[in-house]
Parts: structure tokens; sequence; C-alpha cells
């Protein structure tokens, strides 16, 4: 899925989110900086966005780039080579197994994975496994509001003018149908705070922006 609407992924996220997009991946690449030194894997990496806010925010770091979508690959890529990105590399890899030894990295971010993963537990562990004990695990994601009128509000949005939009923009109504259902099937983000808590990080935290739709979490490894 990922790969089919690759091409017209950035748009469609400048589109439904006003161009906010960029500023949340600032604020994953802010709560990276403050990992101890050494290489961040940005895991789903996509197009690339969010391991090119991390480069920008601290330069001296190494960052990897992993996604199971070649499609995707393709796009960052590109955008590497246009941007002049140095030090940073893309690879194909699957979440749930990744083929890094233990403690490889300094700190692991990912924005917009957790709701598509099969097993989210398990991720979360990998995720963990792969950071330097005392490293950090930084996520981001897509959350119902707390506030229950205006989660009405953004559910509406959400599940009719996005898929519309989806359709027009990208031609993949589906891809954009699946987006909200991965929104509402997704744990809260108390919850995801209890399952970072089981896979072994410590001093988990949360805070929302975006309205309330938008939440980071960390931990430490
Ligand atoms: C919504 S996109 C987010 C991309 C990027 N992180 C961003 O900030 O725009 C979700 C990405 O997760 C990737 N993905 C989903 N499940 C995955 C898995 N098990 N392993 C690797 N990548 C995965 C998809 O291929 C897609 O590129």
């Amino acid at each position: 899925m990922f790969t089919r609407i690759a091409r017209r992924y950035d748009l469609m996220n400048s589109l439904m989110t006003g161009g906010r997009h960029h500023a949340w991946r600032r604020k994953v690449a802010d709560t990276a900086a403050g990992a101890p030194a050494g290489p961040v894997l940005d895991l789903a990496t996509g197009t690339a966005d969010l391991a090119i806010a991390v480069r920008a925010r601290t330069p001296v770091r190494f960052v990897a780039g992993a996604d199971f979508s070649e499609g995707m690959l393709q796009v960052g890529q590109a955008k590497l080579r246009e941007r002049r990105v140095a030090r940073t590399e893309l690879l194909v890899a699957d979440a749930l197994a990744l083929p890094f030894r233990d403690g490889a990295f300094a700190c692991v971010v990912s924005a917009f994975l957790l709701r598509n993963l099969e097993d989210l537990e398990r991720g979360l562990a990998e995720m963990r496994r792969v950071t330097t004990r005392g490293g950090r695990v930084v996520t981001l994601d897509i959350v119902r509001p707390a506030q229950p009128l205006w989660g009405a509000a953004f559910g509406a949005y959400f599940s009719r003018v996005v898929p519309a939009v989806g359709a027009l923009v990208a031609g993949d109504r589906q891809a954009y149908t699946y987006l909200p259902q991965s929104v509402d099937r997704f744990v809260t983000p108390d919850e995801l705070v209890e399952l970072m808590e089981k896979v072994g990080l410590r001093d988990v935290g949360y805070r929302r922006f975006g309205l309330g739709t938008i939440a980071l979490h960390v931990g430490i490894a």
C-alpha cells in the first residue's frame, strides 16, 4: 500500500495537516538530540523526512533510515540526493525483525509507524533491543483526541474528508480509508506508555500536540 502511494505521500501529508507535519517531526528530532552520542535509526523512514530532520538538528550524527517499502525508500533516496544530505543511509528492513545487533543505536525514532504494526509489542521490543542502554526511543503517531466533542469532529474529518482527498490527489481511496481505521484501532497514549514499559523502557512519558491528535512518546532503553 505504501509503495502504491509513495509518489503522492508527501503532498498528502501537507494537505491533511496544513503543512504542520514537518514541525511535528522537528519535535522528535529535538527529543532525539538529548540522546547520548552515537548513530540514530529512523525506523519506517518512508520518504526520509524524519531522517532529514534528525540530520538537520544534529549534523554530527550518522542516521540510518529503514523501511520495508522500496517505493517509499526510492522517493526518500531521491530527496536525500537532491538536498545533498550527508551521513544518511537508507535500507530495506522489517521493523518486526531488525537486521541490527543489540544496542547498535544511541537513539531509535519513528514517525507514524506504530499504528501500522501487526505486532506492536514486538515492534517496540525490537526498537528497545537495538538501542544502547541509556539511549532513547522516541515515537510519534496520530491518536484519538481526549476531548469528546473535538474527537467527534476529528473523526468526521478523518473518515470522510481524508479518503475523498486521498482518492482525488493520490488516486487511492483505499489507502486513505485505511488511515482513519488504523487510528481508531490504535492504543491510547496511556496504553502505549504501558507497552513501552513492558518491553523494558524506563521513564516513559508523552506529550500531545496538533490539537491533541499527535502524541510524542519517549523512553530510556
Ligand atoms: C505513514 S508512513 C510514515 C513514514 C515516515 N516515517 C514519515 O514520517 O512520513 C508509515 C511507514 O511505515 C512503513 N512500515 C510499516 N510497517 C513496517 C514494518 N513492519 N517494517 C518496516 N516499515 C514498515 C511503511 O512502509 C511506511 O513507509
